[in-house]
């Protein structure tokens, strides 16, 4: 095929997952298929039809919207993730993750925005805000060619670098130390993320207990990674817990579904109607992902697309 055939075809593949992506009468789990396609395919054509999404009513959806431009990585998303930052009328878990996506782009220029929000009344925003400033100074400092840290397993941009410190004890004093700075303790986090041992998920699931909200978000997405049912009970427990930040349960919802154990989806499907929205969607989504046995074959919307057009 020449070459020029294969960028109008995949152009119109782009085209076509978009539709899907956009569509309000697609199932949830169908327009989260579509959103991680495109982010897979990549390039501005992608990024433009993810960002046109952010006037829809779902705030699960828009918070990955935002999760997947910063993943992508490309400097091209930073002006839509900056307008969705300042967007007061956006739940503030679509602003937070639009914060951390800007953090995880790592381009200096968005520092300035984000300082705008470093003091913010809005705990989690501030928090996002900060680690955000602290990521990118990192990225661009010395200390990011430090040998001794550990290597991430998974294929995820961290809003934080691990610990230089390897001690497990030492870091689960620094997890837990609420009087420490936020960054530190997500270096913290993401060092026993790293050890992918029974111990450190058990360490990483007693931050359920911190005071932080955003903190115990990141502590379910970390757990969602591991995927170690050891700690499925603590998961199951907040979820339940109805007084808990529903961004909180919602991270749990979606760890538990990348467990994908029997227990696990038996009890995410009693959450299916559960009142706060987005938690009910996380199960949805959770669900389907479960039923996945990768990632390629989750986010499958180019094969679909192709395979109608075909
Ligand atoms: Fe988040
Ligand atoms: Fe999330």
């Amino acid at each position: 095929m020449a070459a020029i055939d294969k960028m109008r075809n995949s152009n119109d593949s782009i085209s076509q997952i978009a539709k899907i992506l956009r569509d309000q009468n697609q199932p949830l789990t169908e327009r989260f298929r579509a959103l991680f396609t495109l982010r897979n395919l990549g390039g501005k054509k992608a990024i433009n039809a993810i960002a046109g999404i952010f006037s829809d009513p779902s705030a699960l959806l828009k918070h990955e919207l935002a999760y997947c431009l910063g993943q992508m990585q490309d400097d091209y998303a930073v002006s839509i993730l900056t307008e969705v930052l300042q967007d007061e009328n956006q739940e503030v878990i679509v602003r937070h993750e639009a914060g951390e996506a800007l953090g995880a782009i790592g381009s200096l220029s968005s520092i300035e925005v984000l300082k705008k929000y470093e003091n913010s009344d809005i705990r989690d925003l501030a928090d996002t805000c900060q680690l955000a400033i602290q990521r990118i100074k990192w990225l661009h400092g010395s200390d990011r060619h430090k040998k001794n840290l550990s290597k991430n397993p998974y294929n995820s941009i961290d809003p934080a670098p691990p610990s230089e410190c390897q001690d497990l004890g030492k870091l689960e004093k620094m997890l837990l130390d609420e009087n420490l700075p936020m960054y530190n303790r997500y270096r913290a986090m993401f060092s026993l993320r790293n050890m992918q041992t029974d111990k450190a998920c058990r360490i990483l699931a007693k931050g359920f207990k911190s005071s932080s909200a955003l903190f115990r978000h990141e502590i379910a997405y970390v757990l969602g990674q591991l995927q170690n049912p050891i700690v499925a009970k603590e998961l199951m427990a907040t979820v339940e817990n109805e007084d808990e930040d529903p961004m909180v349960r919602h991270e749990c919802a979606e760890a538990l579904g990348a467990m994908g154990t029997a227990e696990c989806n038996d009890f995410l499907a009693k959450y299916l109607t559960d009142k706060e929205r987005i938690v009910r969607e996380s199960c949805i989504v959770a669900l389907d992902i479960s039923e996945s046995t990768d990632q390629f074959q989750y986010a499958n919307t180019l094969s679909k697309v192709t395979s109608v057009s075909a």
